[in-house]
């Protein structure tokens, strides 16, 4: 496999956490490549380093030392606002607590990427957008009410509507299902499935071993290094 066509590539990433009793190394050099394509489930127990991870891939934080390269880009080299502004175009990120907007409805919290990144210009094109975005992921007939006012469930499909707001090539989820009843966990799964297969690359954290056995490829974190799967 060819360093230079990975879409990702980790390379000796460390991450301390300063605390009370002094530094928590949370990843011990990770070194990890993933095609573009790819649906990777990131598995481990609680504590073991698996958000870390994530959090160094989508630039949400900084690795104390190493490289992490995504598409063209050298994430540990870029500013605050560079890093800012990147992910709002090319990575989606899906949570488990979904943080939806409560003030705004599901199709304004979808536009809200697109108003950050500017790149569907008016206000019209961007409604028009998330509708299609909210239909794809099975919800269009919810668009315009608050989150409060839909299920849990729900809630996470237009947290992965909104992820998808700038066709990201990258989509991120950490443990997107653990508030969810396995049904309901399974049918999040199936859209992930399909994003995969229309192009996305995935990366998803997730306890379920279930789901974590259908995705193609599985890195077991422990400890804050990779274990198996690499
Ligand atoms: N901001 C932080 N400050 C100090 N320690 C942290 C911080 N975030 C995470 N940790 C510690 O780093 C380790 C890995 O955490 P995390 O990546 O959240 O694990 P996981 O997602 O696998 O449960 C844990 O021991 C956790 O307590
Ligand atoms: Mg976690």
């Amino acid at each position: 496999m060819n360093d230079h066509e990975a879409l990702i590539h980790l390379k000796d990433v460390r991450k301390a956490y300063q605390t009370p009793a002094g530094d928590f190394l949370a990843l011990r050099g990770i070194d990890l490549q993933v095609q573009t394509g790819e649906f990777l489930a990131v598995v481990g127990k609680s504590g073991a380093g698996k958000s870390t991870l994530v959090n160094m891939v989508t630039g949400i934080d900084r690795p104390s030392s190493g490289e992490i390269r995504v598409g063209a880009q050298a994430i540990q080299n870029m500013s605050e606002d560079q890093v800012a502004t990147w992910r709002g175009k090319h990575v989606g990120v899906v949570f488990q607590f979904f943080q939806l907007l409560p003030m705004l409805t599901c199709a304004q919290n979808v536009m809200m990427p697109m108003d950050f990144a500017g790149l569907y210009s008016s206000p019209r094109e961007r409604r028009q957008r998330a509708l299609l975005l909210l239909e794809q992921v099975g919800i269009a007939e919810h668009a315009d009410k608050l989150p409060s006012a839909v299920s849990g469930g729900q809630r996470q499909r237009v947290a992965i509507a909104r992820a998808l707001a700038n066709d990201p090539m990258l989509l991120a989820a950490d443990e997107p299902t653990g508030n969810l009843d396995s049904k309901t966990a399974n049918a999040m799964f199936e859209v992930f499935e399909r994003l995969v297969d229309e192009g996305k690359t995935m990366l998803l954290v997730t306890h379920d071993r279930d789901l974590a056995a259908r995705a193609t490829r599985r890195v077991h974190i422990a400890d804050g290094e990779i274990v198996d799967g690499k």
